[in-house]
């Protein structure tokens, strides 16, 4: 098992990896990137999270070096010079530097770097799913999307970072991010569904958030198994009115809500694990098996 980092072509161990200090993804964070998790040593869902990586590169006009099918053959490479059962991968690409220069302006940067980060991934904590996480309703607001718009998965995470802040202080697992208008948009790291009335219900992308892997699995699962499904505005009253809620990431998988706690620390809502959650975590979990050859 070990940890291995690849820098445009090079593997390294981490302390070996090493970029500059002038680097934009270091000072700007101008960078894209996407986490990616291991089922049987195999990247899930790797071509569409290589597919979001070209449209966030294509949203900040960022070039990425040598292409997808050199990025996917260091990728290969990478998770095999690891060795581990399962691994977390997360790959970054970033605009690069102009030794010296510290400038906003992006036509200054002379080359991006690829990096793969390869690790050990142990999973989640059992009792995420078997009793579901607590979440907030935080104040920090999603930034819109004529701002740096969220469905770019950029480097820049510092409005998820202190919405995430609020969350923990409140004691919980996850933040729910609010739009300008008070819609629900999506957590720091995943995306939000709700179940009522046998129905699930989940932000529209217009509402402002990533179009997450995980979310658009989770739609096809929903379809595939007959479960009805609405892309629509929701708000907090939504959520008060669930007969479930749950999360979910590449990471996270779909994980259960057990509580929805308000800004003052008061609980907004409370529930189980709803069926319709276990059976879609179920199917997921299949499929990733399937794809891994499990
Ligand atoms: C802001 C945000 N929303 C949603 C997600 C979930 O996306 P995915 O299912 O592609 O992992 C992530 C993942 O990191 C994220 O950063």
């Amino acid at each position: 098992m070990s940890i291995l980092v690849n820098i445009d072509g090079r593997l390294l161990p981490p302390e070996e990896a090493t970029i500059s200090v002038f680097d934009r993804g270091f000072l700007f964070g101008d960078s894209v990137y996407e986490t990616i998790r291991t089922y049987g040593g195999r990247p899930f869902l790797l071509d569409r999270h290589l597919a979001r990586l070209s449209r966030s590169a294509a949203g900040l006009w960022l070039p990425i070096p040598r292409g997808l099918d050199s990025l996917r053959a260091e990728l290969d490479r990478t998770l095999a010079a690891a060795a581990n059962p399962e691994s977390y991968v997360r790959i970054v690409v970033t605009r690069g530097a102009t030794e010296g220069l510290v400038n906003l302006d992006a036509q200054t940067a002379e080359a991006g770097s690829v990096l793969v980060i390869v690790r050990p991934f142990e999973g989640q904590d059992p009792a995420c799913f078997e009793e579901g996480v607590d979440v907030a309703v935080v104040g920090v607001l999603r930034t819109g999307r004529r701002s740096l718009d969220p469905k770019i998965k950029s480097g820049n995470y510092l409005n998820n970072i202190l919405a995430l802040r609020e969350a923990k202080r409140l004691g919980c697992f996850e933040c729910l991010m609010p739009n300008r208008e008070g819609n629900l948009t999506e957590g720091s790291t995943s995306n939000v569904f709700l179940v009522r009335d046998g129905r699930l219900l989940t932000p529209a992308l217009e509402s402002g958030l990533l179009d997450g892997i995980t979310r658009g699995f989770v739609l096809e699962l929903a379809a595939e198994a007959g479960i009805e499904v609405v892309e629509t505005t929701l708000d907090a009253d939504d959520l008060a009115a669930a007969d479930g809620l749950f999360i979910t990431s590449s990471l996270k998988e779909v994980m259960p809500v057990k509580r929805v706690k308000r800004m003052d620390g008061t609980v907004l809502w409370e529930g189980k694990v709803h069926a319709i959650a276990r059976d879609l975590r179920g199917r997921y979990l299949e499929r990733a098996s399937r794809c891994a050859g499990l």
